[in-house]
C-alpha cells in the first residue's frame, strides 16, 4: 500500500554540513521549479531565531547555487519555520507536534549523527507523530554490519510499519545512475549484449582525489567499505545488472543481491594512504581503509562468470565515478585476407560523477594504412541535456510522495551488509600506498588477466 502525499516536511538536523551543502540547494531548486508546496519546519539543537535560519538558508544556496532569484528565495524562506531542543528531550516533540498541528502525513528528515535515529524515532511516536501516513527519511548509514542494520530495523518496527521507513543512499537519487537503466534498455545496441556471452566483466571505480581532512574521527570509524561500497557502489552494480523492473525498481535490485556470494577476503585488497593517520580524530594505530579494491561475482543465468571488479578510495590521483563494461575481445578481424589482430578490448564507459556521459570504444581504419585501431565516440550529458535535478530533490520529493523505488528497502539493506560483512569483520592492516597513486600495487593487478583497470577521465 502506498503512503498519501505528505502535507509537511520535517527536517532534522538543519543547522548541519549536509543540510548546508545539499538540502537547502536542493530545497531552493525545488522551489524555483516549482515542486514544494508544503510547509517547512526545521529542527536543530542551536538556540537560533527564525532570522538565523533564514541568513544561514541564504548564505548556504548562495555558496552552493551563486546568485540567486530573489522572489524564488522569499517564497522558500516564507515556508521555513524553526524549533530548537534536545533530541532526547520530550518537550522537542510537544514543540513539533504544536507546529503540525492538523498534518496527517508529514515526512520526518533525519539528517543527523545515526545514533540518535532510534531515540528520536521513540520521542516521535511518544508524541502520537507517526501514527497514520507519517514516514521517516533516514540518512545513511543505516546501521554499521549486517547485525546492527537487522537490529535496528527491529527496533524501529517498536514505534513504525515498515512502509513508514525510508532508508535514504543519495546515489539512487543520481541522475547519471538512474540513467544506467534508461541506456540499457531503452538501446537495441546495449540491451542485447548485457549477458555473460558479451561482458568480459564489469568495473567500478569511485575515486577520489582528496584526503579525509576535518573528518577523521567520523571515517576512522566507517572506513572505505562502509562508507561507499556497501551502500553506493552496491547501488550502482545492482542498477548496472539488474533485469528489466516491471512491477518495482526494488525488487530487481534485490534479486541482483541474494545472487550475491559474501565477499572472499582472498580477492579484496584494502590500503590506507599514507600520512591518514597524522589526521585529527584518526587512532594513530588505526587499521582504517581509505582504499579497497574487491572482485565481486553474481549467481545469476544473466551473470554468472563475468567477475565485477569494484575499487574506491581517498587521495587518488583523480575524481570520478564510473562503470566500465568490457566486452568479450572479438576473434581477429579478416579483411582482403589479411588477419588484423584486435588487442584490447572494448569498453562502454558511464560516468557517473561530476562530468556525465557515455564513451564507447569502436574500431576503425587506421588513415593511410592497412590497420585497425580502437577510437571513442562519446556523449557529454551536460552539453546535450542542460542542467539536472540533485539527488536530494529527486530523493525529498519521492519520500514525501511516498514512492519508494529509490529507497533501498529493509532486505536490500540487510544484504548489501551479508555480502560486505567478511570484510567488516577481517582485521588485517591495510597495505600503504602514496597520496596521488592508485592504491597499492595489488589491487593494479587484480584486473591484470582483464585488461587491467581503465584510468577514469575525471
Ligand atoms: C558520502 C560519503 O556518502 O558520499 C563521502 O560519506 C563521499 O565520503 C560521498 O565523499 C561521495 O558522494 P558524491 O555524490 O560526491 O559522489
Amino acid at each position: 500500500m502506498t503512503l498519501q502525499a505528505s502535507d509537511r516536511l520535517v527536517i532534522f538536523g538543519i543547522t548541519g554540513d549536509l543540510a548546508k551543502k545539499m538540502t537547502l540547494p536542493s530545497l531552493y531548486r525545488l522551489e524555483r521549479r516549482g515542486m514544494l508546496t508544503t510547509p517547512i519546519v526545521t529542527v536543530a539543537f542551536n538556540d537560533w531565531t527564525h532570522e538565523q535560519l533564514i541568513q544561514h538558508a541564504e548564505d548556504s544556496i548562495l555558496a552552493v547555487e551563486g546568485p540567486m532569484d530573489k522572489a524564488v528565495f522569499a517564497r522558500l524562506a516564507d515556508r521555513l519555520t524553526y524549533i530548537s531542543g534536545d533530541f532526547k528531550d520530550p518537550a522537542l516533540y510537544a514543540k513539533i507536534s504544536a507546529a503540525l498541528r492538523g498534518a496527517v502525513a508529514p515526512t520526518f528528515y533525519l539528517e543527523i549523527p545515526p545514533g540518535l535515529f532510534v531515540s528520536v524515532a521513540e520521542q516521535l511516536s511518544n508524541a502520537k507523530l507517526l501514527g497514520g501516513d507519517a514516514r521517516i527519511v533516514f540518512e545513511k548509514p543505516f546501521g554499521t554490519s549486517y547485525e546492527t542494520a537487522c537490529a535496528l530495523t527491529d527496533t524501529l518496527h517498536g514505534f513504525m510499519r515498515e512502509d513508514q521507513i525510508f532508508r535514504l543512499d543519495h546515489y539512487l537519487g543520481k541522475e547519471p545512475v538512474l540513467d544506467l537503466l534508461y541506456l540499457r534498455f531503452g538501446n537495441t545496441m546495449f540491451e542485447p549484449t548485457w549477458n555473460n556471452h558479451y561482458v568480459d566483466s564489469i568495473m567500478i571505480t569511485m575515486a577520489e582525489d582528496f584526503g579525509v581532512d576535518d573528518r577523521g574521527s567520523f571515517y576512522d570509524a566507517v572506513g572505505t567499505i562502509r562508507d561507499v561500497v556497501q551502500n553506493h557502489l552496491l547501488q550502482v552494480l545492482a542498477l548496472t545488472t539488474m533485469e528489466v523492473p516491471v512491477a518495482d525498481m526494488a525488487t530487481p535490485r534485490l534479486d541482483i543481491f541474494k545472487a550475491m556470494p559474501n565477499a572472499d577476503i582472498r580477492h579484496v585488497v584494502c590500503g590506507q594512504y599514507e600520512g591518514y593517520k597524522d589526521i585529527e580524530g584518526v587512532a594513530p594505530d588505526s587499521k582504517t581503509e581509505t582504499f579497497v579494491a574487491m572482485e565481486l561475482f553474481i549467481n545469476s543465468w544473466r551473470w554468472s562468470g563475468v567477475p565485477i571488479f569494484i575499487r574506491a578510495g581517498k587521495c587518488l590521483p583523480v575524481k570520478a565515478t564510473e562503470v566500465v563494461i568490457r566486452m568479450k575481445r572479438l576473434r581477429p578481424i579478416f579483411i582482403n585476407g589479411r588477419m588484423r589482430e584486435a588487442r584490447w578490448h572494448d569498453d562502454i564507459v558511464l560516468r557517473l560523477g561530476s562530468n556525465p556521459g557515455v564513451s564507447l570504444t569502436v574500431r576503425v581504419k587506421t588513415p593511410g594504412e592497412d590497420a585497425v585501431e580502437p577510437v571513442q565516440l562519446g556523449v557529454d550529458f551536460k552539453k546535450v541535456l542542460g542542467e539536472v535535478p540533485e539527488p536530494y530533490e529527486l530523493l525529498l520529493t519521492s519520500a514525501m510522495a511516498g514512492d519508494k523505488n529509490f529507497f533501498p528497502d529493509e532486505n536490500t539493506v540487510e544484504e548489501t551488509w551479508r555480502i560486505v560483512q567478511p570484510l567488516i569483520d577481517d582485521d588485517s592492516e591495510p597495505l600503504p600506498y602514496k597520496p596521488g597513486t592508485w592504491g597499492p600495487r595489488p589491487a593494479m593487478d587484480m584486473t591484470a588477466s582483464h585488461g587491467g583497470w581503465r584510468v577514469p577521465s575525471p
